[in-house]
């Protein structure tokens, strides 16, 4: 039932602890979404759980292989595309893909077949010549994620796969995540970007080491964030917002463009407070909403929080 089961995961680094005690489970098949800022811990998980870094304290079972006694068995059965893909740019594509096959020990005759299958994935059917360095950053990435899952392993690893390319490349990746992951592949991909955290089954969010939350999108956020959630349109929006965060009624603000988000407490007593207050202090306002939380919000009021 679970691809990856991890009980009390630490690894310091001298006396500095980037991963802190961390327990978490991942079903097979899903798509399992790890979130943090950068410096959080994440690389430091996905490393112990591929094998490759000790884990100071603590175990995991990746594809029912223990992570601290049996890290070569782990490594057989998984894939892994490490934060700065793991492509050779003087390499050409078909020399990369043939490399990659080599590493996880694929045959030769199956090697032929695995390799129309990562062109196919990546899109790059009859450009087998070309050097890999030349290719667009985001058909680099799916070159990075069909070598990586050349020898159809049951668990991906991805490390923030779609970091530092364009959108569109971004959402296409996301279908292609999808696609293994119907196909029965675990995948288990971490990211900064926090809308992309909708895409995944089940989250959770690693901050300084130490998980802070858990759940798919919906639980999160009825579990962490309760409290009513507003969302203002008003100008200018940066004078708004140092009003709102002195007023009394307001616990968080935060801001999505010309929008200001603010969770409010008990002593929040209506629209009207809110127009008054900055209505007094000659701000338009333009709408105030009820809203339901976005993963964003509850991600900046936990992270707010910790
Ligand atoms: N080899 C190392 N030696 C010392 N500190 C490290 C080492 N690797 C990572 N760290 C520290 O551990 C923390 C977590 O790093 P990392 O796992 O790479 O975070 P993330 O991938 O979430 O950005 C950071 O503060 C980083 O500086
Ligand atoms: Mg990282």
């Amino acid at each position: 039932m679970y691809s990856i089961e991890v009980n009390n995961l630490t690894k310091k680094f001298g006396s500095f602890v980037s991963v802190d005690h961390i327990n978490f489970k991942v079903k097979k098949g899903e798509i399992f979404g790890f979130l943090g800022a950068n410096g959080a811990g994440k690389s430091t998980t996905i490393k112990m759980l591929c094998g490759i870094l000790e884990p100071t304290e603590g175990d995991a079972l990746v594809g029912g292989f223990s992570i601290k006694s049996e890290s070569e068995l782990v490594k057989k059965n998984i894939g892994y595309m490490s934060q700065r893909f793991s492509l050779y740019n003087d390499l050409s594509v078909s020399e990369n893909i043939e490399f990659f096959g080599g590493v996880y020990g694929i045959e030769k005759e199956l090697l032929k077949e695995r390799e129309k299958w990562v062109l196919e994935i990546a899109g790059l059917q009859g450009k087998e010549k070309v050097l890999t360095a030349s290719l667009p950053g985001g058909i680099k990435q799916r070159l990075a994620l069909g070598t990586a899952v050349i020898h159809k392993p049951g668990i991906v690893f991805l490390d923030e796969p779609t970091s530092g390319v364009d959108p569109v490349s971004r959402r296409a990746f996301w279908d292609l995540i999808n696609s293994l992951s119907e196909s029965g592949t675990t995948v288990f991909v971490t990211t900064h970007y926090l809308e992309e955290a909708e895409y995944c089954g089940n989250i959770i969010l690693i901050n300084a080491g130490k998980l802070i939350a858990e759940g798919n999108s919906k639980e999160l956020k009825s579990k962490y964030l309760t409290n009513t959630i507003l969302e203002i349109e008003c100008t200018p929006v940066i004078d708004s917002l140092s009003i709102l965060e002195k007023a009394s009624f307001v616990d968080e603000t935060s801001i999505f463009g010309n929008q200001i988000h603010i969770i409010v407490n008990d002593k929040y007593t209506g629209k009207e407070q809110i127009k008054s207050l900055l209505q007094a202090k000659n701000i338009t306002v333009k709408s105030i909403e009820n809203i339901i939380p976005s993963l964003e919000d509850v991600f900046i009021h936990l992270l707010e929080k910790n």
